[in-house]
């Protein structure tokens, strides 16, 4: 029996609106896709994201073959995503952002395959088997956009698999695709974003804010123990100066520090505690005339106008309890400027861009 090879590529406007509705905390780099076909989905990740590395496998020869003449700069090799051996060596060979994928979705006779999931024997579809394969073997620091049958949200044959992989990772529907959108096959598909960490991040929100705003995240390093008072050095912000400086608006009588350090900031921010539950009052914005050093206990947000600084501040505020969320911790409760870079753009704040 021939192999059903499933060619039913994405068409390039479906590929193109897929990725351009995910929401990426950084923008990715490096994309793979573990079967790529005649390649729609990573040229769509050059379209959208810019020029990017791309990386695909595919078990069909020939279209490995056509698209290495297109392409003849992408990593691209022949290979069954399925079987154990496939890929190992490629995937541990560079660090993966973003997977793009459209997996198979003919399920054959069978009513569902075996998966191998973080050291797990799991039952599920094909196309969630290799989901969850790309998943093991290229771990993407951002997750996937996936176009998959809609059954891979909801089907009793993928509960498990979905479980597992929401241990890890946020599941959130960016999309339906219409049935007629792969010719020659009558499917209902959505587009999927799946996002490693944070599980209440909700990506629709982004479409309700007006504008994004670009910030700079600083941390500061100076611990309070190693900093040596000098009337002459830099003004010294620890965390237990926050409230007075964001009730007065002024980063007055604070301590001078004639030891540097990292995270030092100037102009307009929000200053956060990097250690210790935050208070809504004193998430504000203020502006600082001159530079000041920050203590290992302190975040700084700096924006480039006033306009975008109130904004951010309304934001932050609106969704105080999620928040105050991405402080965690079992004895004292912290942030990490990772947590924090995978959320504000769910409040369309844009880190490291500016
Ligand atoms: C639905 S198409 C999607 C192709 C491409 N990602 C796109 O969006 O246009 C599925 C692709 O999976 C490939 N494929 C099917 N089974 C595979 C396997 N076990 N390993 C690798 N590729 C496979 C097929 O050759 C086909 O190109």
């Amino acid at each position: 029996m021939p192999i059903d090879l499933d060619r039913y590529y994405t068409p390039e406007d479906v590929a193109i609106s897929a990725l351009e509705r995910g929401v990426f905390p950084t923008v990715p780099k490096v994309c793979a896709d573990s079967t790529c076909g005649s390649g729609r989905l990573l040229d769509a990740a050059n379209m959208v994201f810019g020029s990017v590395e791309a990386i695909g496998i595919d078990r069909d020869v020939e279209a490995i073959s056509q698209l290495r003449l297109r392409r003849p700069h992408w990593h691209l090799s022949v290979g069954d995503l399925l079987h154990p051996s496939t890929g190992e060596a490629l995937s541990r060979s560079r660090p993966v952002d973003l997977l793009v994928l459209n997996p198979p979705f003919s399920q054959g006779p069978k009513k569902f395959v075996e998966i191998e999931f973080a050291g797990r024997e799991i039952r599920g579809s094909i196309a969630m088997a290799h989901l969850m394969r790309s998943f093991d073997l290229f771990r993407p620091s951002l997750g996937a956009i996936v176009i998959a049958p809609e059954s891979l949200l909801y089907s009793e044959t993928d509960q498990n698999a979905r479980q597992a992989l929401e241990e890890r990772y946020q599941l959130t529907k960016l999309a339906d695709l219409q049935r007629c959108t792969f010719r020659g096959a009558k499917v209902q598909a959505s587009v999927v974003q799946i996002l490693p960490g944070l599980h209440r991040q909700d990506h629709k929100e982004i479409r309700y804010y007006n504008g994004i705003i670009s910030v700079n995240v600083v941390r500061g390093s100076l611990p309070v123990h190693m900093m040596i008072s000098d009337p002459s050095g830099l003004p010294f912000i620890h965390s237990t100066d926050l409230k007075r400086i964001a009730s007065t608006g002024k980063a007055e009588g604070l301590s001078k520090t004639g030891i540097l350090a990292k995270g030092r900031t100037k102009g307009w921010v929000i200053l956060l505690p990097r250690v210790g539950l935050p208070d809504c009052q004193a998430i504000k914005a203020v502006k600082l005339e001159s530079t000041v050093q920050l203590s290992d206990c302190v975040i700084a947000l700096e924006f480039t106008t006033k306009a975008a600084a109130t904004k951010a501040e309304k934001r932050i505020q609106s969704r105080w309890a999620e928040f105050k969320d991405l402080y965690r911790g079992t004895g004292a409760r912290y942030i990490t400027i990772a947590r924090l870079g995978l959320w504000l753009p769910a409040i369309a704040i844009s880190p490291g861009s500016h």
